[in-house]
Parts: C-alpha cells; sequence; structure tokens
C-alpha cells in the first residue's frame, strides 16, 4: 500500500486587533491561496475571531506564518505568546520585534549603528506639548504615531499649530508620538531574506500620485501610487540603498525577512523605518520585488517558508 508523506503543518495568522487588520486578513488571504495544499497543511487563522483555532493548531504545527501587522502582531506580543510554547514562526522574535515597532527606540539604534534619520522629537505625554521643543525641526513636518504602520495616525504639517493640533490629537487617542523633519526626497523601499546570509532584493521606488506621502490611501487605493521596481536609480546608489536596508536589519537584529522605508535626497539615504512584517497582499512591495527577481507569489513564500523551518 502506497505511504501517505505527512505534510508539514502551518498556521497562518491574519487579522488580529490593531488597526492594520484589515490589511493583515488580505495577506493572510494572499499567502494561504498560494501555499501548494499537497506540500503543505495549511490552516488560516483570525486570532480574534477565534482563540479556539489557535489554541487547537499549537499543539503539533511545524510553523506560524505571523501575518498580524501592527499592535499585538508585530510588537513582540504574539512572538512572546509563541516563544512561551515553544512554537517555530517565521520572522523576527521577541526584542528584535519590538525594538523595530518602535519607531523612536529603531531610530537610536540606526544611528548607533551610523546610519542617517530624520530629527526627530519624541511627544509622549502632554508636558512635551511644546512649540519651542519642534520648531527647530522646519517646515513642513510629519507627525506620527511612534508604534503603528500603514502610515495610520501620520500626517504632514505645513505649520507649527496645524503639527501641535495632530499631536495633541494623537495623545489624546492613546499614542505616543513623534514629529519629525520632513525629508523631500526620493522613496525607496529595499525588502531583504534570509536567515545566516541576507539578500537585498530589487529596490521598488514609491511616488504617491495624488499625496506628498505615501499615506493609507496611497497604500492600498489602486492606482494611487507608481511602484517602480527595479528603481532607476544609479548602480552605486542602489548598492548603498541595499547594504543600507542589510544594515538596519541586523542592526535591530531581526530574521528572516524584512523591508526598510528609506528616503534618499541629495546622495544621502534617510532611513524611516524597518517592518519586520512586510504586507503580503497580492499588491504589497515584498511581492513585486521578488517578482522582479522572477518569483512569483508561491516562489516567494515557499522560500520563506524553507527559511522558517531550517532556523
Ligand atoms: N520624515 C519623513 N519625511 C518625509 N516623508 C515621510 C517621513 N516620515 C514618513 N513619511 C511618509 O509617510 C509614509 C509612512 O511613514 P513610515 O515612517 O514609513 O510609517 P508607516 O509605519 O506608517 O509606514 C512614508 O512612506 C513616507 O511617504
Ligand atoms: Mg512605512
Amino acid at each position: 500500500m502506497e505511504e501517505r508523506v505527512q505534510r508539514p503543518k502551518i498556521l497562518i495568522l491574519a487579522g488580529g486587533w490593531s488597526r492594520e487588520r484589515e490589511v493583515s486578513l488580505k495577506s493572510g488571504e494572499g499567502v494561504y491561496g498560494c501555499i501548494p495544499k499537497d506540500l503543505y497543511e495549511v490552516t488560516l487563522c483570525d486570532p480574534k475571531e477565534d482563540m479556539a483555532l489557535l489554541f487547537s493548531h499549537l499543539k503539533d504545527v511545524d510553523l506560524v506564518i505571523n501575518l498580524l501587522h501592527g499592535q499585538k502582531g508585530e510588537d513582540g506580543s504574539m512572538q512572546g505568546f509563541l516563544e512561551i510554547l515553544g512554537v517555530r514562526y517565521l520572522g523576527s522574535r521577541v526584542t528584535a520585534s519590538a525594538v523595530a515597532m518602535d519607531k523612536y527606540i529603531s531610530k537610536l539604534i540606526y544611528q548607533k549603528a551610523g546610519l542617517l534619520v530624520p530629527k526627530a522629537v519624541p511627544v509622549f505625554e502632554r508636558e512635551d506639548l511644546n512649540e519651542e521643543r519642534i520648531k527647530g525641526l522646519g517646515l513642513p513636518l510629519i507627525v506620527k504615531p511612534i508604534n503603528e504602520g500603514s502610515s495610520v495616525g501620520l500626517s504632514l504639517c505645513e505649520d507649527l499649530s496645524s503639527a501641535m493640533k495632530a499631536l495633541k490629537e494623537g495623545l489624546e487617542m492613546g499614542m505616543r508620538m513623534l514629529a519629525e523633519e520632513y525629508i523631500q526626497g526620493r522613496e525607496l523601499t529595499c525588502c531583504v531574506i534570509g536567515n545566516r546570509e541576507l539578500m537585498a532584493l530589487p529596490i521598488i521606488e514609491i511616488i504617491p500620485l495624488h499625496s506628498k506621502v505615501f499615506d493609507y490611501t496611497s497604500k492600498y487605493e489602486a492606482g494611487k501610487t507608481m511602484e517602480i521596481c527595479p528603481a532607476d536609480i544609479d548602480e552605486d546608489v542602489a548598492k548603498m540603498v541595499k547594504d543600507t536596508a542589510i544594515t538596519s536589519h541586523k542592526a535591530l537584529g531581526l530574521r528572516t525577512w524584512s523591508r526598510t522605508d528609506m528616503i534618499l535626497k541629495e546622495g544621502k539615504i534617510y532611513i524611516l523605518e524597518t517592518n519586520t512584517l512586510p504586507g503580503m497582499t497580492p499588491n504589497s512591495l515584498f511581492p513585486l520585488a521578488a517578482k522582479a527577481m522572477g518569483w512569483d507569489m508561491t516562489q516567494l513564500v515557499l522560500k520563506l517558508i524553507k527559511l522558517g523551518l531550517e532556523d
């Protein structure tokens, strides 16, 4: 009788509790849809909706693919939960996830690693709301929460009073905020993949067509952004951008995959942030960069699974 080979069990987590829930659900569907079911036994689970499903699968799962963007999924919380249970999961571990999710702490680490970041002033409590503190950043300036993604809560402020208002609103919503120097330049993003050996994928240039920043609408509505991959930049600049993405990944202590957002201005590269759980919807940037390597979504996901299982 033919013996049936056991397929490795994969549990995909998508949805979750953060403001990026909708994006996460799309990432989950995108990844679930492209994994060959004859190779892997795959379950898609939204832990917010079905915690029981999550618990029932954790006992004998071979790999968790965590696609819970944002708080509780990307910030080390889910990673800590999986560590305690001894479950193998794709991507960065607890501390690295927490540090990368915090746009203020990660800035300090980038600087320590010799990388360039936009100047920023933290606004964590009402006492920090003082025009004098943020004046030096110049105008316009960017106001953003330190631990959100998908441009949630981010605004480009043309004057100090609108910046103060945006900071105050953020604080009132319970978010810790950052006022940041606005860097006007070419926006680039670079994906990194690998465990011990890291590889930077072709760089993507992002050109929002309807706004000055890559905001939520530009990110998720069709036709709002032009994404060029590989970016049309000189070879020596491309090398610098790739090196910067790899240095950021290493400096933060990340694992298996990441995507670093940067701005190129007058030959200098400013780091905005590194995403430890990059979007994986069919229109997301990581799949786009993979496509420029000749990998379709299935090939990309199979590579990630292999890396997740080997480490
Ligand atoms: N300091 C800045 N200068 C210019 N543009 C910025 C700056 N910070 C953010 N942006 C714009 O806002 C977008 C989102 O900011 P980012 O820091 O990457 O946060 P998120 O986690 O929300 O993606 C960027 O892709 C960029 O278009
Ligand atoms: Mg970003």
